[in-house]
């Protein structure tokens, strides 16, 4: 899958854009607070209709008009996909190839960006959410579970709160979703620790990556031992008004060499991990869908730097498709063939060659 083209009119700092980019290796170059972030911004916002760094999309539109609009050219097998999306405060809507669609994945996106690393060592729920994307990635049905979960939580919330015995029914339901969940996570995270420890991993690392999932579920007995935990628990929640069990509760733990990465690694040794990650959520995506998703590696000067040392990099640039890099260094892209270049100034975009 990628992005042949893509239209942007006042998305953040960027007034109105038509780019063509390769299908490898496009460099986006720029001083910092010149658009770069802002730019595959836009491209992350075109897969998943949210920012990675902003939870109002409203700080997305240009401070000085009123809407932003991006169109592009999905290349997905062969198939061309028209992706127009517009936003306003009054008005949102998307198209793809003329029509409103029922479910949108026309576009999937992996991101990496340096605030990552200290959000995966410092919050449970950046943890859970990483693990849930790359879920919703390969199995569009998860995010219909979820869905499914989280309106039942409420409900129970409700219930708790007024301490009505109806609670019963929606904690039943809880359950139901809550172990389906667990079980797509545990199946996830079994996959990842295989490929962790796998040929691919162990020719070029030195280290031993872990995922685990904090409750000890077992995939055969989840819907007991979550039960058993409500049960525990739910004097406490009578009291509280709120549920206390359940995924999303639950936390996904890091290790390396079998110590946990918050306490135990470095700042080097945690982004590795979580470029390792992402290479294995990649190569698992293509396992399961047989193409690559786009990647977008956020302000990768330093990485970049230690390029030819840097054996992870060279792993995960290896092992995908269409890839975005921004950097604020013109140098580093010398070395990297198929790559195409554009420079950033002050909100205007321009392909170098
Ligand atoms: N909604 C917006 N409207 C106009 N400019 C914005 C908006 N949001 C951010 N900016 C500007 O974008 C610039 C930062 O762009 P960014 O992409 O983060 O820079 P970098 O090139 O360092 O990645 C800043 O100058 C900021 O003022
Ligand atoms: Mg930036």
């Amino acid at each position: 899958m990628f992005i042949e083209n893509l239209r942007i009119d006042n998305f953040r700092n960027i007034n109105k854009e038509n780019l063509y980019f390769t299908n490898k290796i496009n460099f986006i170059i720029g001083n910092n607070a010149q658009g770069k972030t802002n730019f595959v911004e836009s491209i992350y916002f075109s897969a998943f209709l949210k920012s990675f760094r902003s939870n109002k999309n409203i700080d997305l539109i240009n401070k000085n008009i009123d809407f932003f609009k991006i169109n592009l050219k999905v290349v997905d097998n062969k198939v061309k996909n028209i992706i127009k999306i517009y936003f306003s405060k009054e008005k949102k809507y998307i198209e793809v190839n003329g029509k409103k669609p029922e479910n949108y994945k026309y576009l999937n996106v992996v991101v990496f960006y340096p605030d990552e690393v200290n959000c995966i060592s410092n919050f449970p729920s950046f943890r859970r959410n990483l693990i849930d994307k790359s879920i919703f990635y390969i199995n569009y049905n998860y995010i219909n579970i979820y869905r499914k979960y989280l309106r039942c939580l409420k409900q129970r919330n409700i219930f708790l709160k007024k301490n009505s015995k109806d609670e019963d029914y929606w904690k039943n339901q809880l359950i139901n979703y809550g172990s389906e969940i667990i079980r797509e996570r545990i199946k996830y995270i079994s996959k990842i620790n295989n490929i962790f420890n796998g040929d691919f991993f162990k020719k070029t690392n030195s280290e031993n990556y872990t995922l685990k999932y904090s409750n000890n579920y077992i995939e055969e007995t989840v819907e007991d031992q979550l039960t058993e935990e409500f049960s525990r628990k739910e004097t406490r929640e009578r009291q509280l008004g709120y549920t206390l069990a359940g995924p999303h509760k639950d936390d996904i733990l890091f290790y390396l060499d079998d110590q946990p990465v918050e306490s135990f690694a470095s700042q080097g040794q945690k982004r590795s991990l979580v470029i390792s990650y992402k290479t294995a959520q990649i190569l698992d995506y293509k396992c399961v869908q047989g193409h690559y998703p786009v990647l977008i590696l956020d302000d990768m000067t330093s990485e970049l730097d230690t390029h030819r040392k840097n054996v992870l990099l060279e792993n995960l640039l290896e092992n995908s498709g269409q890839v975005f890099i921004t950097s604020t260094d013109i140098n580093q892209t010398n070395s990297f063939a198929d790559s195409k270049v554009f420079r950033v100034a002050n909100g205007s975009i321009s392909s170098v060659d």
